[in-house]
């Protein structure tokens, strides 16, 4: 298994650029292409995954997966999934939990009748190295991987890729995703953003940002209010995490290793209310609904081993860690024994999570990328309330009207959530019922509002 093909790698790349030079010819298949992956019904669209090399001396590659829209993929936006952590892998919480086309159930895969390649060319990247099957071949590029790096990698991973699939270069290109992804996605778009003032290489459309972190203090700090306003805690505790010692104070001190008493016993006191057996991700369900849903590690620090402890089978790391599924996927474990849902090699600067990033949304939205915060309404890790405090700061710095008004949105007959909109080109909805992973939750609603954004709709049809 560790044994590395570089020379069958130079072989791939060599195969890419003649299919390249001779143009698409269907007949010949990609190198990439995925014949079936074990236990998969059948279906009608093409599946890809590889490795993008993002160094010169291939001692540094990022793991994707591709799956092309349902129907018609040439006429169909291409959408790169992005989930956060920072570490955890797209492949095994986008894809295989929560929008991708198939979820495991056992030995077999299940259609997800909600998948978003029903609308849209999804691309899902695990980042930075050293996440999922992404590796690199010298462990020193696991250490003190921060923000700056990451975009750099993931921006000469989405140039390696087109090189790939050049069909794909001039298709709308929207950028998604969830959590740190807030950090992920706006400080990758800035770079494209930068590139494109040279020369036009990334027709990017828009991007959506589900339960983002934009602001350290402003979204670690709307948890106090969310937990007392949903009776997860008593009123004098609710008035000690907000005047003793809030949340952002206490994870920027878990974080320099220096948590000082008065928030060791706040943080007691909250976690004691709270208890241990409620889904911090979603506060109305009951622990454990499975492992993979850790992606917010850094941003609640102690509350994923909880997690980990109740949580003793799961479907979609038992399905990555199979034999025939890795090579089914093309993919290999250089340096780790197992995928894992959240990388444990990785070194991630956590300090990372105090820069803003709502601030570069808004020169996104300023440069013309029409931008969707949304919220899943039940998530107590990134809440609804400072997400919609950053995104009203946004428009009101750049002087953006409402242009439609606080509102219900609706999904068939009920209501989806609610949404305003400035300056049409920047939107706030909310997924009613949603968790922190809204696509796993509510399938039908997360699929029917990124369908309106992508159409540049900002709105979700009102039934
Ligand atoms: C790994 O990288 C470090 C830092 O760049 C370097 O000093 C070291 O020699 C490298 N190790 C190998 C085996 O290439
Ligand atoms: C959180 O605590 C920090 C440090 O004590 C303080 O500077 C900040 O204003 C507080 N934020 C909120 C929203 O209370
Ligand atoms: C926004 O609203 C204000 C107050 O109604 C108005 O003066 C201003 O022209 C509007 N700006 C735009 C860009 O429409």
């Amino acid at each position: 298994m560790h044994s590395q093909t570089w020379k069958s790698m130079a072989m791939a790349a060599l195969v890419v650029q003649l299919s390249i030079s001779m143009g698409v010819d269907s007949s010949s298949p990609h190198p990439d292409k995925i014949v079936r992956l074990p236990g998969q019904p059948h279906v009608g669209f093409q599946q890809f995954s590889g490795y993008v090399t993002v160094d010169n001396n291939e001692h540094r590659a990022l793991f994707y997966y591709f799956v092309e829209a349902e129907i018609d993929p040439e006429s169909r936006p291409l959408v790169l999934w992005l989930n956060g952590g920072p570490g955890c892998s797209s492949l095994g919480l986008g894809a295989f939990s929560e929008n991708g086309p198939f979820r495991p159930e056992g030995r077999v895969l299940i259609r997800n009748e909600h998948s978003w390649n029903r609308e849209a060319n999804m691309l899902y990247l695990e980042t930075p190295v050293g996440v999922g099957f992404s590796y690199a071949t010298n462990s020193s590029s696991f250490v003190a991987v921060d923000d700056e790096a990451t975009a750099r990698d993931n921006l000469l991973f989405l140039q390696g890729w087109f090189h790939k699939f050049p069909q794909y270069r001039s298709t709308d290109l929207f950028i998604a995703g969830e959590s740190y992804a807030g950090h992920y996605i706006p400080q990758l778009a800035k770079l494209m953003i930068g590139i494109n003032k040279k020369e036009k290489l990334f027709n990017l459309k828009g991007i959506a940002l589900g339960n983002p972190v934009l602001d350290f203090a402003t979204d670690l700090n709307s948890r106090a209010e969310y937990f007392w306003s949903h009776g997860l805690i008593s009123d004098s505790t609710y008035k000690m995490f907000t005047s003793a010692c809030n949340y952002s104070r206490y994870v920027s001190e878990y974080y320099r290793d220096s948590v000082s008493s008065i928030c060791s016993i706040v943080m007691n006191q909250v976690n004691t209310e709270t208890s241990r057996f409620v889904d911090k991700y979603d506060v109305t369900l009951d622990v454990c609904v499975s492992t993979v849903f850790s992606q917010s590690k850094f941003i609640s620090p102690k509350q994923v081993s909880e997690r980990i402890d109740v949580c003793i089978e799961d479907e979609t790391v038992n399905y990555l860690n199979r034999k025939d599924v890795r090579r089914a996927l093309h993919a290999r474990l250089i340096g780790v024994r197992r995928w894992e849902v959240c990388s444990n090699i990785l070194d991630y600067e956590f300090l990372n999570i105090e820069i803003p990033t709502f601030n570069i949304v808004g020169s996104l939205v300023k440069a013309g990328i029409p931008v969707l915060v949304y919220s899943g309404d039940q998530d107590s890790v990134i809440p609804l309330t400072g997400s919609r405090t950053l995104v009203h700061r946004v428009a009101k710095e750049l002087g953006l009207n409402t242009t439609v008004p606080y509102r219900v949105w609706f999904a068939g007959k009920q209501v989806g959530g609610w949404t305003q909109v400035y300056g049409n080109i920047l939107s706030f909805a909310t997924i009613r019922g949603a968790s922190h992973e809204a696509p796993f939750s509510q399938p039908e609603r997360s699929l029917m509002l990124f369908k309106s954004f992508l159409e540049g709709k900002h709105l979700p049809e009102i039934f």
